[in-house]
């Protein structure tokens, strides 16, 4: 297959109505990413020459989002025909196979594309190939009419469909194949003269039938095209790329002990023989190197993980953490922008932030790093082999040197030189046999005010 000669277009330009929001539609993102730019990865492996997207007014979000790849905008939304139409000054020139996609069906293969570009290329090399579907439910689908030997004749719209033709359980799905040296021709001829008033570009098929050009149809499964109109179709979605991002994690040797729980990113990179518990959410830009452990419960993003460490249950890593080798992350920390090297630990309820922690170090339960004073934020810095006691606060910037030992219930506001211990705290006092004269002084008030309640009153009280 030649790849260059493959032109994308893919059709952006609708409100999105029903999502009820005002981010466009094509900008709701699927496993961390625009539903548009899984599309345009999908297509992206095809190589195409060109990639046009067309938009509506006031889409200048999508245009940034599917950067570098150019944008039209079709000023008035006027059906998939004109859409295509929009876009014909960018495809100037191009007479190589023009494939037509909409923004709002991502789901569709890579595998899928390619057989529907193989139906393009085979004889009789068919000038319009549309890829078909037969949905559970075909409701107000385009359906496929097709002759006898199997070819395609026409695509009906549902609204404009007799009786007999509404009975066709095969679909449009709207995506086509079609030979771009006769689209300009193709949509020349459209009218607008159907039940919605719109240039339809699924009229093409008949228009190159009319002109006794073969078209044909391939069919795909319906998971694949899926379209999103609405937020639950969105969450539909979203499930379908999560199970598939999970097989793809398990195919590369990850351990998920409860797939259905664990929710990745796009881009989430999974080293092997990693252990990932239930219940574990990966934002963007997440790194876990081989023989990682994340037990349940943790929320991780931004974060890259050296082997061997072992992470949660329960633990917060946010963007700007780097963990060294065997590091060991446990539960109730959280980690922000911070470095902490091999070996060190931090396993209870501890916050990190803008901080870096030297290899081998151990940082007691309830540490903070005390990192923003309402304007800016600083370092802390915790030397190699250092020790931090349980419920210590870290007033950054500050450093704790190599092997320095910071005294429990610390609160560190000057740097601690290497291998000083550190004690920052109140120094505790022992009054002997306080307690017996405190308790006796109380016995003894009490028994005064008791006696004195007993005492005829001095005045009475009025009744009531
Ligand atoms: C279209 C097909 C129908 C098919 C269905 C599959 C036509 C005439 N009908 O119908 O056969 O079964 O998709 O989902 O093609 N768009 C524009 N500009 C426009 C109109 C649409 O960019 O002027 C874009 C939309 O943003 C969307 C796509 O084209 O991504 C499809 O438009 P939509 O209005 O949903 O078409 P359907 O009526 O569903
Ligand atoms: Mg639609």
């Amino acid at each position: 297959m030649t790849k260059a000669n493959i032109a994308a277009v893919i059709l952006a330009a609708g409100k999105g109505t029903r999502m009820k929001s005002d981010l466009p539609k094509v900008m709701h993102p699927l496993a961390g990413r625009p539903m548009i730019r899984h599309l345009l990865a999908t297509v992206g492996a095809l190589g195409p020459a060109r990639t046009v997207v067309v938009i509506g007014p006031g889409m200048e979000r999508v245009a940034e989002a599917v950067a570098p790849h150019p944008t039209v905008i079709q000023a008035e939304q006027r059906g998939t025909g004109d859409a295509v139409r929009a876009a014909q000054p960018l495809l100037e020139g191009f007479a190589g196979d023009v494939l037509v996609l909409y923004g709002d069906t991502p789901l569709i293969t890579l595998a899928t594309l390619e057989c529907l570009l193989e139906a393009r290329r085979q004889p009789p090399q068919p000038s319009v190939v549309v890829l078909g579907f037969r949905p559970a439910d075909p409701g107000e689908y385009g359906r496929l009419v097709t002759s006898a030997d199997g070819s395609l004749e026409a695509i009906v719209e549902y609204r404009d469909a007799r009786p007999e033709e509404r009975a066709l359980a095969l679909c449009n799905s709207g995506v086509m194949a079609i030979d771009g040296a006769r689209l300009p021709s193709l949509l020349d001829h459209l009218d607008n003269r159907n039940a919605k008033g719109e240039y339809y570009l699924t009229d093409i098929v008949a228009l190159a039938r009319r002109a006794d050009e073969p078209c044909a149809y391939v069919e795909a499964p319906e998971a694949e095209l899926l379209g999103i109109n609405s937020r639950a179709e969105l969450a539909a979605a979203e499930a379908v790329v999560q199970q598939g991002l999970r097989v793809r994690a398990m195919a590369g040797g990850a351990t998920l002990t409860a797939p259905e729980t664990v929710w990745l990113c796009h881009d989430t990179r999974l080293g092997r023989d990693v252990i990932i518990g239930p219940n574990v959410v990966f934002g963007l830009g997440v790194e876990v190197a081989d023989r990682v452990e994340i037990r349940a419960f943790c929320h991780i993003e931004g974060a890259r993980i050296a082997e061997g460490a072992i992470i949660g249950p329960f633990a917060r890593l946010r963007p700007g953490t780097e963990l060294g080798r065997d590091v060991h992350i446990g539960n109730f920390v959280e980690v922000k922008n911070a470095t902490v090297e091999a070996g060190a630990k931090a396993n209870h309820l501890t916050y990190l932030g803008d901080a870096r922690v030297g290899a081998g170090a151990n940082i007691g339960a309830g540490t903070v790093t005390c990192n923003y004073d309402g304007f800016s934020k600083y370092h802390t810095e915790i030397g190699k082999g250092a020790f931090i006691g349980t419920h210590s606060s870290l007033i950054a910037p500050v450093k704790v040197g190599d092997d320095a030992y910071v005294s429990t219930g610390s609160v560190i506001t000057r740097d601690v030189p290497e291998g000083a211990l550190a004690i920052a705290r109140a120094r505790q006092e022992e009054r002997l046999g306080w307690v017996e004269k405190f308790r006796s002084r109380k016995r003894a008030e009490k028994a005064a005010k008791a006696s004195a309640g007993n005492a005829p009153a001095p005045q009475t009280k009025s009744g009531g």
